[in-house]
Parts: C-alpha cells; structure tokens; sequence
C-alpha cells in the first residue's frame, strides 16, 4: 500500500469538497501602485459561511488583497489589479458588473469606526434606500430592527434610533457600522482590523458577533493579532511581501504550520 498515494487521493477529496463551498475565487492576482508592485500573483479562495483571516507583517498586502474582493481598490488613483476574481459565477472586474451592486454583495467594515454623521436609524436605512429594499416605512423599520438584532445593538439603542450614531461609544459604533453593512443583505462581509480601534470589552463583542455571523454570511477579517485570528477564524492566510505564504485551516496553521515563514511570523520573530 501506497502511503503517498493514499495521503495524495485523500488531499484530492478534501480538495474537492473545498472547492464546491469557494464563495470566492482569487486567481493569479497582482496589484500595481504606479510603479510598486504590491502583491504577486496570490491564489486565494474564500470558502462560505467560513471567517477567513488574513495575517501577516504590516506592509505585506493584506488590506490590499482584501481591497481587491469588492474593487475598493478602484477608488486609489494609480493602482492596477490584475488576475481574476470571481463571486459565485460572476467575474467581479467584468466590464458589465455594477460596482455599487457589487459593494452590497461584498461589504466591508473599516478599522476606524465610521458612522455617518446621521441618527442611528438613517445610518442602517440609507443603503436599504438607495438599492431600494424597501416599499414603505414598516418595511424599513423591520430591516432596521433585524440588522441591528443581528449585529447584538437592537437592545442597546432601540430606544434611541433617532440620536446620532456618532454619539455612541466606539465599540457600539463599530457594531453600527456592521449593521448598516448587514442591511442590504450582503453575501460577504470584508472587516479591515476592525477591532484596532476598540477597548479589550468591545474586542471581545465584536469578537463574538463574527463569530455568528458566519451562519448567515462569508466573512473576511484582516488582523495584526494572531490572538483574535485564532479566536475568529476557521482558515487563516499568511501574507508576506506580497505573496501568499500559506493557506490553511487556522488550527493547523498555529499548531503546525507548512510553511518556515508562518512559524517563524506566529513565533515572533519577525513583524
Ligand atoms: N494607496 C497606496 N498607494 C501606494 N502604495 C500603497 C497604497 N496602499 C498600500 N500601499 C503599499 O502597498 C503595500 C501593501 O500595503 P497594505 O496592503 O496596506 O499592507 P497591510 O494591510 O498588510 O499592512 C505596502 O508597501 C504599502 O506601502
Ligand atoms: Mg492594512
């Protein structure tokens, strides 16, 4: 019996399986700004009703490949993607996608908490407004209580919808800030370092509400901590001077990762 062959098919499977569950596909994908190159070629899937974290020194491209999956990246004068990347069967740089839709598909959250200056209601209504989610006023009022219920907030505001958003604490901001995104129904949620910002209590908040969002939503989280990577995620990808080191799932990547630049990074001993 073939141990390598067993071990080979095995692979294969899981390969797979894997494979059917990818919500997002990365193929071959650079990233120019100007002249500097940012990434080289990464391969990266996203697998659904999946937290995937991206790690890795400061500098090494997370953001920007995080960027790419809505075309955020479009909005930077100078830079160039290249490569492919695809959402379900859609092509997500094809020339006839509608990157406004493709925002509401693909939403992001930012490591600085960032309400509009509004009433808590109107920051969770704008986006169900202009994407016209709604036909009347109980109509928005129930997407309104459901993103908020969604994003544990309902009890902590729902008697003060029409005070601004900006006057809650950061924690609570940031979780706003999830419940406007939760608000048009997006399939996948991108958080750039969104606890950078927040004490180690509204950390932990945040924390747990990732973690069940994930029954409802495919979610990618950029994190400078490999505490909360392992605490959130169930595949971690490690950047490294603009390359992808290593795929994995998280706890094989902090027990007994493949790759020597993942140990030594999850050993501290560089970044
Ligand atoms: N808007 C930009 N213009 C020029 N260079 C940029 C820009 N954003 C990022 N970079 C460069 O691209 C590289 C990757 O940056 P980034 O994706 O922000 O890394 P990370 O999120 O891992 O810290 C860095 O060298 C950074 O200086
Ligand atoms: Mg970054």
């Amino acid at each position: 019996m073939n141990m390598m062959s067993e071990s080979a098919v095995e692979k294969a499977l899981d390969q797979k399986m894997s494979d059917a569950s990818h919500k997002m596909i990365g193929k071959d994908v650079s990233v120019y700004y100007g002249e500097k190159r940012a990434l080289f070629d990464v391969n990266l899937n996203v697998r659904e009703n999946t937290v995937t974290a991206l790690i890795g020194p400061s500098g090494c491209g997370k953001s920007t490949f995080l960027r790419c999956l809505n075309r955020m990246n479009d909005t930077i004068e100078n830079c160039r993607v290249t490569g492919k990347i695809t959402l379900d069967a859609d092509d997500i740089y094809d020339q006839n996608i509608d990157v406004v839709e493709l925002r509401a598909r693909v939403g992001m959250v930012f490591q600085k908490p960032n309400p509009f200056p509004k009433t808590i209601y109107e920051n969770i209504s704008y986006g169900p407004r202009i994407h016209g989610l709604s036909k009347n006023k109980a109509d928005m009022d129930q997407i309104v209580e459901a993103s908020l219920q969604r994003a544990g907030l309902w009890g902590e505001v729902k008697d003060r919808l029409h005070e601004s958003g900006t006057g809650l604490s950061g924690g609570q901001q940031q979780r706003l800030c999830i419940a406007r995104a939760i608000a048009v129904s997006p399939e996948v949620i991108l958080m750039d370092e969104p606890c950078s910002a927040l004490d180690p209590i509204a950390t932990a908040k945040v924390e747990e509400l990732i973690h069940e969002l994930r029954a409802n939503y495919t979610i990618v989280i950029v994190t400078h901590s490999m505490q909360q990577a392992a605490r959130v995620s169930q595949r971690t990808a490690m950047f490294h001077l603009g390359q992808l080191v290593e795929e994995n799932d998280t706890d094989k990547m902090f027990t007994n990762p493949d790759d020597q630049r993942t140990q030594d990074y999850i050993m501290g001993r560089f970044g």
